[in-house]
């Protein structure tokens, strides 16, 4: 009885990511902190179609959760499908907002109502699920809206509509995509002393008016001015000027609580760290290979979990890498070639078979943390550039879409950790790879990654690390 009163008595908050592999990794990271060191009860919410994969993927009772930390699902609205890839973003993101927010709210009723847990006392979300706002506004309950990006990308995100009023997008015609407009220069954007058009998250370049992905994050970007607190996984060193300049918007409070990875690294639970979001099958074997590798040696290459590409670019990206005789780690998804199969030529494979590692999914913070890593070939997606900056590895970028291409300025522009590839031929690919593994370059970047290593682990180290510190005082001021 005793238990029973005090789980009723516990916080209960609902964490709900957006449907994707680089939204729910950080969002369960979170879940797990607000359970262990917040003592939250937590109820985790899945779409059917992803608890379906990470079931596939980590077993069948990877998702039975603790007795105060437990999974739902709602259904995302697409089509029912058994084939296990990338779901369509701009589909997935319309599905969502006009949805979910009725199966949400029949969830929380479900969960108010239930005798053996406590009743629902706030809300964590996705900053791209913003529907759940109304839900939270109906219950009365506070609300933070996690946006997984870097700062720097939601504050470029929040300048589309000064972008649409300056009449910057949409383009006025396809031309413009090559005809130099993308290098125009704005120094208005707050905390960002210099950005290019091109370095501006993707989706402004099209030449629709009513373009999908625009009218959504204009729309997201204003409801997310009626949060409770938002917060970010970054932290106050790396990116200190955007941060403050939240202040000048007409924002609620933003607290910057990362590398969330580093700060659940002090979470010694088994059982919380029994679960995983993967959805993809993890392939271990690469950590073993490297072992067998000199530090600072190996070039690892991983695109994320959306990005595609076309066979030739892949071929491109092959023969760059044999060509520059470095070892390397190479992650290729199994939908990472748009609509085909991915065919790597069968020389490629008998050239490097001696030096290269090829792997479907890796355990990715593991291999960032591997000191034969001497380098990442990265699209720059949030995740992928802070674990990397975390285990101070320097990058060369080819961001694909979304924020990447701000993740990808900052990393080359103000960071000094990245080097940026435009055209992916290749020779361009050769002489980077070598350029940072070997080279002049690649040593400077080297240290300065290693600095901001250091600045990470201060970041997340209590008790006076700012995101360790960030994130009680956000447990105090919003949600508890
Ligand atoms: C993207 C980006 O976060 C962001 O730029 C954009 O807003 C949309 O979503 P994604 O392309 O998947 O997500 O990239 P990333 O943010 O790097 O997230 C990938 C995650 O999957 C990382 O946490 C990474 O560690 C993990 N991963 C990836 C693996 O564990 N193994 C792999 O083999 C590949």
């Amino acid at each position: 009885m005793g238990s029973l009163n005090t789980t009723k008595n516990k916080p209960h908050v609902v964490c709900i990511p957006y449907p994707a592999q680089g939204h729910i990794n950080p969002m369960l990271k979170l879940a797990k902190l607000l359970h262990f060191k917040g003592g939250f009860h937590v109820t985790f919410v899945n779409t059917e179609y992803n608890h379906k994969r990470l079931l596939k993927s980590r077993g069948p009772n990877s998702l039975n959760g603790l007795s105060s930390f437990r999974f739902e699902t709602i259904p995302d609205g697409l089509p029912e499908t058994d084939v296990d890839v990338t779901q369509d973003i701009p589909s997935l993101c319309d599905s969502t907002r006009k949805t979910c927010l009725p199966h949400f709210k029949k969830l929380l009723a479900k969960l108010n109502n239930a005798i053996e847990t406590p009743p629902v006392t706030c809300i964590v979300s996705d900053g791209c699920m913003s529907f759940t706002l109304d839900a939270a506004q109906e219950l009365n309950i506070p609300e933070v809206l996690f946006w997984t990006t870097s700062a720097c990308g939601f504050m470029a995100y929040t300048q589309y509509s000064q972008l649409v009023e300056r009449g910057l997008t949409p383009l006025k015609d396809s031309s413009y995509m090559t005809n130099g407009y993308l290098e125009t220069t704005i120094d208005w954007i707050p905390g960002i002393k210099e950005i290019r058009l091109k370095d501006i998250p993707s989706f402004i370049r099209t030449t629709q008016p009513n373009d999908l992905m625009v009218h959504f994050l204009l729309g997201e970007c204003e409801r997310a001015q009626k949060a409770s607190a938002i917060i970010l996984n970054t932290f106050d060193d790396l990116e200190h000027n955007v941060l403050e300049a939240f202040s000048s918007l007409n924002f609620p409070p933003v607290y910057s609580i990362g590398p969330l990875h580093l700060l659940l690294k002090e979470v010694t639970d088994k059982e919380l760290n029994s679960f995983g979001s993967n959805l993809w099958k993890e392939e271990p074997e690469c950590l073993e290979w490297l072992n067998s590798k000199e530090p600072n040696s190996v070039v690892y290459v991983n695109f994320g979990s959306i990005t595609v590409m076309t066979n030739e670019q892949m071929i491109e990206f092959a023969w760059g890498l044999a060509n520059s005789k470095i070892p390397f780690l190479w992650v290729i998804r199994p939908d990472l070639v748009a609509g085909e199969n991915s065919v790597l030529p069968q020389e490629f494979l008998e050239e490097t078979k001696n030096r290269g590692m090829l792997s479907s999914w890796c355990p990715q913070e593991e291999v960032l943390d591997h000191s034969a890593i001497g380098g990442f070939l990265t699209h720059s997606g949030w995740n992928s550039t802070l674990e990397s900056v975390c285990g101070g590895v320097p990058m060369i970028c080819w961001p694909f879409f979304a924020e990447q291409q701000t993740n990808c300025r900052f990393c080359c522009h103000e960071w000094g950790i990245g080097l940026e590839i435009e055209d992916a031929k290749r020779d361009k690919i050769e002489s980077l790879v070598k350029e940072m593994v070997e080279g002049e370059k690649g040593k400077e970047m080297k240290e300065k990654a290693l600095e901001w290593k250091k600045l990470a682990q201060n970041a997340a180290s209590g008790p006076n690390g700012s995101s360790f510190m960030n994130l009680e005082k956000m447990f105090r001021d919003v949600l508890l």
